[in-house]
């Protein structure tokens, strides 16, 4: 498999339903991620400057998540995505729409898990040592505004519970900016 498109919609139905019973590496993984969005809401709380909050954001994900190598946001200015707030080594800075992971993620709209990027036709690599990566697109309604890009030196560190989680952030993320969580 070079690339999985996780539908946002279906991404907790996809994840339990293939399995009769709870799986505990995967609930485990629920569970710090419900430890992450509380502590995003938290981080957000009375502030609504973007680039500090995303900043934020990134340096959560980042030092919270096992096994990542760079965690940041790609901005989408015009037809290209621009590198926003992020933790890890300095990475490209501008990504045109359609290429790499994020330029597909961004313009599928959808959540991209990539088990090994190698095998990814066109992948942008900005460090040597990434092996895996997951990109989520961040929306306001249905326009893009973005992506939220994490790589791992480890092949298939992603799943669906990454998905899933990643994608319940961003949406806090972007929700408090737009003044939704009030
Ligand atoms: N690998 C990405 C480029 C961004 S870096 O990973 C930080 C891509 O293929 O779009």
């Amino acid at each position: 498999m070079i690339a999985k498109v996780a539908k946002k919609k279906t991404l907790a139905r996809k994840s339990s339903a293939k399995k009769g019973k709870p799986n505990k590496q995967k609930s485990a993984k629920g569970e710090m991620y419900a430890g992450l969005v509380a502590q995003l809401r938290s981080l957000l709380k009375g502030e609504y400057d973007f680039i500090a909050n995303a900043a934020n954001f990134s340096a959560l994900v980042y030092h919270s998540l096992p096994d990542v190598n760079w965690a940041g946001f790609y901005l989408l200015q015009e037809d290209d995505l621009v590198l926003g707030p992020f933790q890890g080594k300095p990475a490209c800075v501008r990504i045109p729409m359609g290429k790499g992971v994020c330029g597909f993620a961004a313009k599928q709209g959808e959540t991209v898990i990539v088990p090994n990027v190698h095998e990814f036709p066109g992948h942008i690599a900005c460090d040597s040592a990434s092996n895996a990566e997951i990109v989520i697109p961040l929306f306001d309604g249905e326009r893009v505004l973005g992506v939220f890009d994490v790589d791992s030196t480890v092949l298939k560190r992603f799943d669906d519970r990454d998905a899933e989680g990643l994608n319940e952030m961003v949406t806090v993320l972007v929700a408090h900016e737009e003044g939704l969580d009030e």
